[in-house]
């Protein structure tokens, strides 16, 4: 495969833009007063510990599914999305060219609620927990007796607050009180509808959509979703034809990362190992392939 030169990202300025902010994964620049550009790079952590390496095409894989998702939600409600064509960066040279293409992604600039809108179709991580404890997820009651992993009746919003260090869980009650009524209600019909559609889709190509974080964010008094979709960095996918109750299911992207890092002695702290290169291949290609599955191609900036 040609043209898989890792991306790492975090450069403080990219043809003449200023890095606002670096995520774990992704680099946001400012392009004028109404538009964004996210730079997806290949930066991958495990059990929450940043790899140094980055695994080839993952920024394209992600940035491309979301923008399929945005591409098939339209119906349901407006996104940030303006292009994934580098022409917004015109004075790029064409080595710099090569290696952005397919990872960014212009946006248009909105006001974030202080709110992030998870739903979940089965109980899992934090919503687990919660529901180990006090028989609830984020204060709503849940039936007794369901099993690690297992579906709930239907989905439900278990929103949280947006911090810096930790989301903490918020009630729907509590959500509704920061962002409002109005727009409480229009982001919990967004999210119920945006789930059910994430589900279906998903479900066709054997995956099961345990759980997802949408964000919304207000332009011009529009309600728009933003940030990303139905990637498997905002949501939990399942193989289906290995789901079982009462275990950990294994991850559809991570999972031969997770399994490689288990073999070793590391105690799950940073410093991270050093990965393998052939190990980044294969975790490359799962990408790739989950990629495929979904959007029925391989992404921009990827010749096989
Ligand atoms: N269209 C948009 N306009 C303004 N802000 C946006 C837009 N889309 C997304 N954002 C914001 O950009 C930020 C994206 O940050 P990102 O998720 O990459 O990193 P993080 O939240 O700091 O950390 P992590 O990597 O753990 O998610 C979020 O705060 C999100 O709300
Ligand atoms: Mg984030």
């Amino acid at each position: 495969m040609q043209n898989d030169a890792v991306y790492l990202g975090r450069e403080k300025e990219l043809a003449g833009l200023k890095l606002l902010h670096a995520g774990k994964v992704r680099d946001i620049y400012e392009v004028d007063r109404d538009h964004l550009l996210f730079v997806i790079s290949d930066r991958v952590s495990a059990f929450d510990v940043l790899m140094s390496e980055g695994i080839p095409h993952k920024g394209r894989v992600l940035n491309s599914i979301a923008a399929w998702w945005f591409e098939q939600t339209r119906d349901l409600i407006p996104n940030h999305m303006v292009s994934t064509s580098l022409d917004c960066l015109p004075g790029l040279d064409p080595a710099k060219a090569e290696l952005l293409q397919g990872r960014t992604m212009l946006v248009r600039r909105a006001k974030p609620t202080t709110v992030e809108w998870v739903v979940r179709g089965y109980i899992a991580g934090s919503g687990w927990k919660e529901y180990g404890a006090k028989g609830t997820v984020c204060g709503i009651p849940l039936p007794a007796g369901l099993e690690f992993c297992g579906r709930l009746a239907e989905p439900i919003l278990t929103p949280t607050t947006k911090d810096e260090v930790h989301d903490m869980p918020l009630t729907p009650d509590e959500a509704r009180d920061k962002v409002g009524a109005e727009l409480f209600e229009k982001a919990r019909s967004a999210s119920m509808a945006l789930f059910e559609r994430g589900t279906r889709v998903l479900e066709e190509i054997g995956v099961l959509l345990a759980d997802t974080k949408f964000e919304f964010g207000e332009i011009d008094g529009e309600l728009v979703l933003i940030d990303e979709a139905l990637t498997p960095d905002s949501s939990r996918f399942w193989p289906v034809d290995q789901y079982a109750t009462g275990k950990n299911q294994p991850s559809f992207d991570k999972q031969i990362l997770r399994d490689y890092l288990e073999t070793l002695t590391w105690d799950k702290e940073p410093p991270a190992p050093t990965l393998p290169s052939d190990l980044l291949e294969r975790v490359s290609n799962r990408y790739l392939e989950i990629c495929e599955k979904i959007t029925g191609t391989v992404p921009s900036g990827v010749t096989v």
